[in-house]
């Protein structure tokens, strides 16, 4: 069973300032809840319960979001208004909430291997919480810890995308075994539509082998300049040991203003206005 989930949540968020000047962005709430809590709860549910946040400066607002507020607790604590504090406390109930910092912003191979004091020699989900993701059955992550359990490899979650947006992402190509599972021969980050090998492009979900690390290590930087786990996962990919996995659910893109507003929109309406 995999017990650990890595949160790399360093990045700057330019592309939401200036809301994002002082704040992380991670923290920019869909409805009422910050965008990385509903990750931690895609990962609890998982089974994931050690959550493992590789964070930055500027990024002390996360680290007191999973930590008790006294002060809270004592004023709404018997009022009518406790009901607000459910969903995080039980996220405080059943996770477990370890911390490094990325002290050089160098990509997310680097963010990732940052993150190895954190989660050792085992395998291991990572959740990019720009990438929101909601099921009605379970989620996500939840359904790459069953495949790991068949398959025993590191695991991307994949989507169809337009050809003329391939260039934003991770895309694969490989051998489609059975209904939404690829085991991948090429993986290419940030292709143009020329270079891409499909239109199967990588969202913020992976499990991932601990032979990972050591990999990282030798990867030189890629696209942008920077340490990329696409690439790393290549090496992996060469050993015939990564799969990727079509997901069941929808995925909002809350890293562009756009995809953030749509989140926030169906999330305000399918489940806030039911709710309350
Ligand atoms: C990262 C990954 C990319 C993946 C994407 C999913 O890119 O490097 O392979 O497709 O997340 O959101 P970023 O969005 O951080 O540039």
């Amino acid at each position: 069973m995999i017990s650990k989930c890595m949160f790399p949540v360093a990045g700057y968020g330019t592309r939401f300032l200036p809301a994002t000047k002082s704040m992380p962005k991670e923290m920019l709430p869909i409805v009422n809840k910050p965008l990385v809590q509903y990750g931690v709860e895609e990962a609890i549910e998982a089974g994931m319960t050690t959550c493992a946040m590789v964070t930055g400066r500027g990024k002390r607002a996360i680290t007191d979001h999973f930590d008790i507020s006294y002060e809270l607790e004592h004023q709404i604590s018997g009022t009518s208004k406790e009901g607000y504090l459910d969903s995080i406390r039980n996220v405080l109930d059943k996770g477990i909430f370890t911390m490094v910092r990325q002290r050089e912003m160098k990509g997310l191979g680097h963010a990732i291997l940052t993150g190895e004091t954190l989660i050792g020699s085992e395998p291991f989900g990572v959740v990019l919480s720009d990438d929101l993701c909601i099921n009605e059955g379970p989620g996500v992550l939840a359904q790459m810890a069953e495949l790991y359990n068949q398959f025993r490899c590191s695991i991307v979650a994949i989507m169809e995308v337009p050809m003329e947006e391939v260039h934003k992402y991770g895309v694969i190509a490989g051998e489609s075994l059975k209904d939404g599972i690829y085991r991948v021969d090429k993986m290419v980050e940030k292709p143009s539509a020329d270079e891409a090998p499909s239109n199967l492009a990588i969202i913020g979900r992976y499990i991932l082998t601990p032979d990972i690390f050591d990999i990282i290590r030798e990867t030189p930087p890629g696209a942008n300049g920077e340490v990329q786990i696409t690439d790393a996962l290549q090496i992996q990919a060469d050993r015939g040991c990564v799969m990727a996995y079509k997901f069941k659910g929808r995925r909002f893109d809350c890293g562009s203003v756009p995809g953030f507003v749509e989140a926030t929109n169906h999330m305000y309406e399918n489940h806030y206005l039911k709710e309350s």
